[in-house]
């Protein structure tokens, strides 16, 4: 196994727990301004914070996935091996839709300043979007992926 590959796979790994704190708090920052009645700056450090992290595991996950994973495949029976499935197209496909839902509730909400709509814009997009980055994550105990903890 390449040092390349160990790197950016641990880097990816870990990387799950910054993104899922921040999205966590990112959408309780939300939900409690918007119950307060605050209305939205038009820019949130932490919403920003949030974004920046998926971005940042979006670029990691595509070098993995078009370069360095052995568990991505592009030939013969992808569908016939679960871990291949998985990584080629379950978490793949799970992952880009999350980003995009994140990348588009940071975008509206933006659009939504100084209305308290843009704090119910951030809890429901980054909302949504953990949900299924929850379902996508490789877990430990989700048999057959050999998913670790970091
Ligand atoms: C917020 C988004 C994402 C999170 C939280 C996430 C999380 C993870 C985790 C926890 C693993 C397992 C690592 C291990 O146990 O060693 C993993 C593996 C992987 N992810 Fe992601 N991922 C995300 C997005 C993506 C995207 C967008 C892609 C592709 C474009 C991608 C491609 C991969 C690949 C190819 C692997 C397998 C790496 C290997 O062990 O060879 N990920 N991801």
């Amino acid at each position: 196994m390449g040092v390349l590959y160990t790197a950016v796979q641990h880097a990816h790994s870990g990387l799950r727990w910054i993104v899922l704190v921040l999205l966590v708090a990112a959408i309780g920052r939300a939900l409690s301004r918007r119950s307060g009645g605050t209305v939205y700056p038009g820019k949130d450090k932490l919403a920003l914070l949030g974004l920046i992290s998926v971005h940042v595991q979006l670029l990691l996950g595509l070098v993995l996935y078009l370069w360095l994973s052995p568990y991505v495949r592009f030939e013969g029976n992808v569908m016939a091996d679960p871990q291949i499935r998985f990584y080629t197209v379950e978490h793949f496909a799970g992952m880009i839709i999350a980003v995009i839902l994140i990348t588009i509730g940071y975008s509206r909400a933006k659009r939504q300043a100084e209305l308290n709509k843009g704090w119910k814009t951030i809890a429901l997009f980054y909302g949504i979007g953990l949900a299924i980055i929850l379902l996508s994550i490789p877990w430990p105990w989700r048999e057959g992926l050999m998913g670790g903890w970091f």
